[in-house]
């Protein structure tokens, strides 16, 4: 018999409480939790004082492999997940069974590739209308979320193709990683691939009603940060990390990528608006509010990484509404969100000048006073890897003879250390923040190699055609020497005739596939030559070798002839982690952390490692975190939930100190953000796994956790 002393009373009454303010089911409808994208979310069933009895409520397996990077929506107890190739399937969220799944292969689409970060789901007020939106190859799909069927009034029975100007359908290639946001009836979105655009399209119709192009054209703002006539041939600039919307003002919020190609400016002097910028829209309208540009004239590939987020927070006394945007180097820009004026103040420092002839780099960036970087700025000889005396010794001689020249180096035909590199810093995962104004951010602290080459011989003679196309378009991932990245990902295509017949590989180049990119925007005989060069076959007939790159054709009937794009003299030699000889980041730890920031004060909470190798702590080192891709979720119960790390855990950690009080296993790397529900009383938190990593385990599941069931 329990004994009724005072304490029971409080802790019952404590419990009443508890469950009287807890709604029996609360949904995940939008992706990162909402359209601030706080990955915040009132639920606390799960607490400090239970979560340790957190255990696996349901797994479901997608039967997939590869890169699995949802934030998974539930809506009305109905978990909708993209699998892996963009596959999407319905399942219910108490217990993972499968209600109905939708194939793309079956579409004009085809199969998908990797990388699907999440959904759009509509619905009007009364319900009656719902809409489940999905990106797959250049096509956005509206499914009934009741049945999975497609809805066949909107678009062209059911489907648009996201080419970014009717005009040039088949000239820009559009897809989207990252779902849009929601604005009364307009679905407005981002994209990958084409030139910088952000469109807002009818919800029931499709209907193109606004786009605002992020490559300025003439007598558009910003139109002069960009040589003239660049506007016509200019392609990147596409906000592929999502949007965040104020739904009260009518604003949405855009993070921008780099402008192309990532590392040669030569053709493309000037500040380049609106590359890497946040840009504020009126949400109805499409027009430019304000924008604040994070890097000049990128030439790192830096690009904003993660949606901005909306908050509140206080200064001086006052309330603020808030926009916080994370950064590669692991930098917060914070502005006020009406007006764009910064909290704190930014500075324009000075930066490497190019030494690359024909290159300008700009001579100043940004830099936030406060906060302080979540991460090293610089790799120094203090920060050589502590983590054996052989790497210890072998970083020493490469910092010494490759150095590091700060945040912001100059790409040259010198090998160079990229730190912070340029995986982050912040990554597509972005941060979460509660309603404190507290932002959570997991950060990567691994150096990276930069270097260019050139397109040309020492004797100034050209490359012949295939092999430069090769440097220059293949090059910075599949390896100078054709021997791919494997760490990374990334095949060698040296044996690739064993492997696959050339019609196949001519149609993998043509359409890309999983995270292999496109490359239908280049004419057919340069695509011929670069596989002839490849395959190692004669050159074809056509080609000589000191041809000149062929004429971009305009494709537009009426519009002027787009001038040549000419080759890059130089070429980025491609994307490396600087490791040791045992494969770990060359650099002293830690190599991946959980931050939190008081976004009021500007100042750093705490900082903790994120993940650990085992064999390492069993070494003696203290855990030195991993690499890490993928959100945290914040929740009223005090916790954060995070996956990303490269040790296949799931982890909740108290908010308040950054103390890990809760870790299970995950069949895969949870590299995605989890999400959390509610339903039929019982609080869930789910992660996509997949883990794509080679020399890691890979395969798709969800898994659910939940506290146990009695
Ligand atoms: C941004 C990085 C990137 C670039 C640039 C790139 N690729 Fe790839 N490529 C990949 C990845 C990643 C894969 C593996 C795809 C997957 O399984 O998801 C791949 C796969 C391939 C394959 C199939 C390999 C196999 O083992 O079956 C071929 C062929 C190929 N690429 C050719 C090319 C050619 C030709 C170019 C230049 C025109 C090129 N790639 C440029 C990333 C890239």
């Amino acid at each position: 018999m329990i004994r009724v002393t005072p304490a029971v009373v409080f802790l019952l009454l404590a419990t009443l409480a508890r469950a009287a303010d807890t709604p029996a089911n609360a949904d995940w409808a939008t992706y990162l939790g909402d359209k601030h994208r706080t990955l915040y979310s009132p639920l606390r069933q799960i607490d400090r004082g239970n979560v340790s009895r957190l255990q696996v409520a349901w797994t479901y397996d997608t039967g997939e492999k590869g890169e699995y990077q949802a934030n998974n929506l539930i809506v009305g107890g109905v978990l909708f997940t993209p699998t892996q190739s963009r596959r999407v399937v319905a399942l219910d969220a108490a217990t993972g069974r499968e209600l109905w799944a939708w194939d793309p292969a079956k579409t004009r689409a085809g199969p998908g590739g990797r990388r699907q970060r999440g959904f759009v789901h509509w619905q009007n007020e009364s319900g009656g209308e719902r809409r489940l939106f999905t990106v797959v190859g250049n096509y956005l799909f509206a499914l009934d979320p009741q049945t999975g069927q497609l809805v066949e009034s909107f678009g062209d029975q059911g489907s648009l193709h996201l080419t970014v100007d009717g005009a040039e359908a088949d000239s820009h290639v559009t897809g989207l990683n990252t779902p849009g946001v929601i604005y009364k009836d307009l679905l407005i979105v981002g994209g990958f691939g084409g030139p910088g655009a952000v469109r807002a399209f009818d919800v029931r119709t499709g209907a193109r009603r606004w786009i605002f192009h992020l490559i300025p054209r003439p007598g558009e703002f910003g139109h002069d940060t960009w040589p003239p006539d660049a506007w016509k041939t200019a392609v990147g600039v596409m906000p592929w990390p999502g949007q965040s919307l104020d739904e009260a003002r009518g604003i949405v919020y855009v993070a921008t990528k780099t402008a192309e190609p990532d590392f040669w400016g030569g053709d493309r002097h000037g500040a380049n608006l609106f590359a890497n910028s946040l840009v504020a829209l009126d949400a109805a309208t499409g027009k430019r509010r304000w924008h604040y540009q994070i890097v000049h004239h990128d030439l790192l590939d830096k690009d904003l990484p993660c949606p901005p987020i909306l908050l509140t927070v206080t200064h001086g006394g006052k309330k603020i509404d808030a926009v916080a945007q994370g950064t590669k180097h692991g930098q917060l820009f914070v502005f006020n969100r009406e007006t764009g004026e910064p909290l704190w103040p930014i500075e324009e420092r000075p930066v490497p000048a190019s030494t690359l002839p024909g290159e300008q780099a700009w001579p100043t960036q940004p830099f936030p006073t406060k906060p302080a970087p979540l991460m090293r700025q610089r790799y120094t000889e203090a920060d050589v890897s502590t983590v054996s005396p052989e790497a210890r010794a072998l970083t020493l001689d490469r910092i010494r003879l490759s150095p590091n020249f700060g945040p912001f180096p100059a790409p040259s035909l010198r090998e160079s250390i990229m730190f912070p590199g340029f995986d982050g810093g912040m990554e597509w995962g972005g941060g979460a923040v509660d309603p404190d104004g507290i932002y959570y951010a997991n950060i990567n602290e691994i150096p990276w190699i930069l270097q260019m080459v050139e397109t040309r011989r020492a004797d100034g003679t050209p490359l012949p055609r295939g092999e430069r196309d090769y440097l220059v378009h293949c090059a910075a991932c599949h390896g100078l020497d054709r021997k791919g990245i494997p760490p990374a990902g990334f095949p060698s295509l040296i044996d690739i005739a064993q492997r696959r017949p050339r019609d196949e590989i001519a149609r993998l180049t043509r359409t890309g596939f999983g995270r292999m990119p496109a490359f239908d925007k280049l004419p057919e005989s340069q695509r011929d030559a670069i596989l002839a060069y490849v395959l190692g076959e004669a050159a074809p007939a056509a080609s000589r070798p000191d041809e000149a790159a062929p004429k971009v054709k305009a494709k537009a009937k009426g519009k002027a002839a787009a001038p040549a794009a000419a080759t890059p003299p130089y070429a980025y030699a491609g994307f490396r982690r600087w490791q040791d000889h045992e494969g770990y980041p060359a650099i002293a730890p830690p190599w991946g952390t959980l931050n939190a920031v008081d976004l009021n004060t500007g100042e750093l909470k705490w900082k903790v490692p994120l993940g650990e190798y085992k064999e390492l702590t069993a070494r003696g080192l203290p855990p030195t975190g991993t690499e890490n891709y993928g959100g945290p979720v914040v929740t009223a119960g005090g916790l954060i939930f995070i996956g990303a790390s490269a040790d296949e855990t799931m982890r909740a950690f108290d908010k308040a100190t950054g103390k890990i009080l809760w870790s299970a296993p995950l069949p895969f790397s949870g590299n995605a953000t989890p999400s959390t529900y509610m339903v039929g009383g019982r609080q869930f938190v789910v992660i996509s796994a997949g883990g794509a990593k080679s020399g890691r385990p890979a395969g798709g599941k969800l898994v659910a956790f939940a506290l146990p069931a009695n």
